[in-house]
């Protein structure tokens, strides 16, 4: 049947009726938000780059988290900036590192709030690159003891999910022995599987303090042209036991997130990346769009392709935004 007897228009009509013929509504449930945690106490830098996202002290990020636990927010992902780097990333070990006393904090304070945290070498290596290095090279199988290491220590400091981000080949599987061989067979994986070499990093790169001393990440993170290799890492991370498979960064990668969803039957997240934010945050300062309604547009998109976790650093304004 086509136009005059079918008009889509005549459902449009009212607020009444576009709400009653709504596919989908964005579930806050879904949300995680990044934090960055720094040494020190009382500390609480805003990002230059990133409007309204600070690094924080663990007594600082355990405040707020009380807000973000009442405000409704699911969960957490935290990311350490060390007191000092090596080419190792051996201070990310610590049990009194940075993210292990921010997760301490958080557990202690009884708060109602998942606590993720993210694995990962660059933030914690003075070459900033996510492996360990030999002759110019990112070496991977040198690489995963070292994860296993991180993702143990976080999970022993109460981490309720662990997070590798660093797209070394093999990474699920090395972790998910670490940890079931020290009997924490009940903390899941959050692969970051389809995680692309993208340049909408680049604020997040200052918030973490993470760049590359040299070169790019080229030789570990994929190839943004590339679809098809996308579904086989998923495949790969799932073999070796993800819980959840994440697809990085959100927007350029629809496509990707929606392939994922219809190719396999398993949690997908999306991580909308720093970049993403930081340009919403800076045409909004201008006046040249509506941040309310460009945000809540994107994060409908996000989770209409298919990615029900969405990981944002827009979070808390968007269940403000939802609630009102
Ligand atoms: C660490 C890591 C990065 C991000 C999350 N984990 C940066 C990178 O790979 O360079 C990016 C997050 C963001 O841009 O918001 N490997």
């Amino acid at each position: 049947m086509s136009f005059p007897i079918s008009r889509p228009r005549r459902l449009r009509r009212n607020e009444l009726l576009r709400n009653l013929v709504r596919e989908r509504r964005i579930n806050t449930a879904g949300f995680i938000y990044p934090m960055f945690v720094c040494p020190g106490c009382n500390v609480r830098q805003e990002v230059g780059s990133m409007p309204d996202v600070y690094q924080q002290s663990p007594d600082q990020i355990v405040e707020e988290c009380r807000q973000i636990q009442d405000a409704g927010i699911s969960g957490v992902i935290l990311f350490g900036l060390p007191e000092h780097k090596d080419p190792r990333g051996a201070v990310s070990l610590e049990a009194q590192g940075v993210v292990q006393r921010a997760i301490e904090g958080i557990k202690n304070a009884r708060l109602e709030l998942l606590v993720v945290t993210d694995v990962c070498l660059c933030e914690y290596t003075d070459h900033g690159h996510c492996g360990v290095i030999k002759d110019g090279e990112v070496l991977n199988d040198e690489t995963l003891e070292i994860l296993g290491d991180q993702a143990l220590s976080h999970a022993r400091a109460g981490a309720d999910m662990v997070a590798p981000s660093d797209m070394m080949d093999g990474r699920v599987g090395a972790i998910r022995k670490k940890l079931d061989q020290h009997h924490l067979e009940n903390v899941p994986i959050m692969a970051y599987s389809a995680k692309y070499c993208s340049a909408f990093y680049g604020p997040f790169r200052e918030a973490a303090q993470s760049a590359p001393q040299f070169g790019d990440r080229r030789s570990y993170q994929m190839d943004p042209a590339n679809a098809d290799e996308a579904l086989r890492e998923v495949g790969l991370d799932l073999e070796e036991g993800a819980d959840i498979v994440m697809v990085k960064p959100a927007l350029p990668y629809l496509d990707i997130i929606h392939r994922v969803r219809e190719s396999f039957d398993v949690p997908v997240a999306a991580y909308n990346v720093s970049g993403e934010y930081s340009m919403v945050k800076a045409a909004a300062r201008n006046g040249w769009i509506d941040e309310k309604r460009v945000v809540l547009e994107i994060l409908v998109g996000i989770q209409r392709a298919g990615a029900e976790i969405v990981i944002t650093y827009h979070a808390k304004d968007a269940v403000r935004w939802l609630k009102s």
